[in-house]
């Protein structure tokens, strides 16, 4: 075989390797280079050869063998990327599978209608003031106008902690709070968890009050029924009207108990007013003197009004949800209908 022979041989054989042929290669290799490899052998004949043919023989050889040398590296160097590059291949993620998605979550219904009362008295003015859950009788009931034996503590079963300490059965402890820390004129809403002793399909252990709180030199019962009227129309519809009957609240003077009329109806009687024609949302009052001189404010300098409502109970009647349970047992279920 001459050189031309060989080489032609050599580089076909390299050309039709492909990533699984590793050995094929070495075998190549060791049939060029090896002990009994063809160009070994030629190497070996140079010695055969008249004198003066020697050198160029011996450098044509030895050409050849550096070339195809380093086309064996160059292929073996091939090889190996191919052999990752299958491997990877083999390994790749099938993005076309049907996996079940995760769901998104939303914003709790309850969540939902604090943040919309928020937004309506932040809009107008007011600021809003967290206050402690875990209360001293002082602020939950004393200051209040409650003393120890007042008949009102029966309005609200408290849970007590010490004979001193409870967890606020009502918001209006952050009325009072309040009060001691600014100084008038003041416009406060408070929302946040309360806890009672109840338990039935409308009342829950913990639920949600929004406390508010409007203090100035020339506020009266017009006032308050202004800011009432213009909240009921923001949440209920403007052709929301309301109505304020006569109550009892120790720390206001007077007190109301304030209805809208049904939403749903317009106060000719359905299943959400009860017939009615009128729901009742919330309590409210002209802030009581004994309340004012108890923080340190000056009942004949500055009057104020006040309203407290339950946020569950709000939320029910917008969602039409008939068990407070609902609320709170977080079935997603549940969830996924007010998304
Ligand atoms: N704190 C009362 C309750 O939980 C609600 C209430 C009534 C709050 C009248 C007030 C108010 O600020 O003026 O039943």
């Amino acid at each position: 075989m001459d050189l031309k022979e060989i080489r032609a041989e050599a580089l076909k054989k390299l050309n039709d390797l492909h990533a699984k042929s590793e050995r094929d290669l070495s075998a190549t290799k060791s049939h060029l280079f090896g002990k009994s490899g063809v160009l070994t052998a030629l190497m070996r004949s140079l010695k055969d050869l008249p004198p003066d043919q020697k050198p160029q023989a011996g450098k044509e050889i030895n050409d050849l063998r550096i070339e195809l040398m380093s086309k064996c590296d160059e292929k073996e160097k091939e090889l190996h990327r191919l052999v990752i590059e299958e491997a990877i291949r083999s390994q790749e993620l099938d993005l076309s599978i049907d996996v079940p998605l995760h769901s998104v979550g939303s914003v709790h219904p309850l969540n939902r209608v604090k943040n919309l009362l928020t937004d309506y008295f932040v809009g107008n003015g007011y600021i809003v003031y967290d206050s402690p859950e875990i209360e001293t009788d002082y602020y939950n009931f004393q200051a209040l106008n409650v003393p120890q034996d007042h008949p009102a503590r029966d309005m609200q079963d408290t849970f007590f902690i010490t004979d001193n300490i409870l967890l606020r059965t009502q918001t209006s402890s952050g009325q009072v709070r309040l009060m001691e820390k600014y100084k008038p004129p003041l416009k406060m809403i408070c929302p946040g968890r309360v806890y009672r002793n109840d338990d039935d399909s409308t009342h829950s252990p913990v639920f949600h009050q929004m406390e508010g709180l409007v203090i100035d030199k020339n506020v009266t019962l017009c006032d308050l029924k202004g800011a009432l009227d213009g909240f009921a129309k923001f949440i209920f519809g403007e052709s929301t009207s309301v109505r304020f009957r006569p109550s009892y609240f120790p720390f206001t003077e007077p007190s109301v108990e304030v209805d809208v009329s049904c939403f749903n109806c317009h106060g000719k009687g359905c299943r959400v007013c009860k017939n009615t024609g009128w729901i009742e949302i919330l309590g409210a009052g002209m802030v009581n003197r004994k309340v004012f001189e108890n923080c340190g404010i000056d009942p004949d300098e500055y009057r104020g009004f006040a309203f407290g409502m339950g946020l569950d109970r709000i939320t029910m009647i917008l969602c039409a949800i008939n068990d407070i349970k609902l609320i709170w047992e977080n079935d997603v279920r549940f969830l996924h209908m007010f998304k």
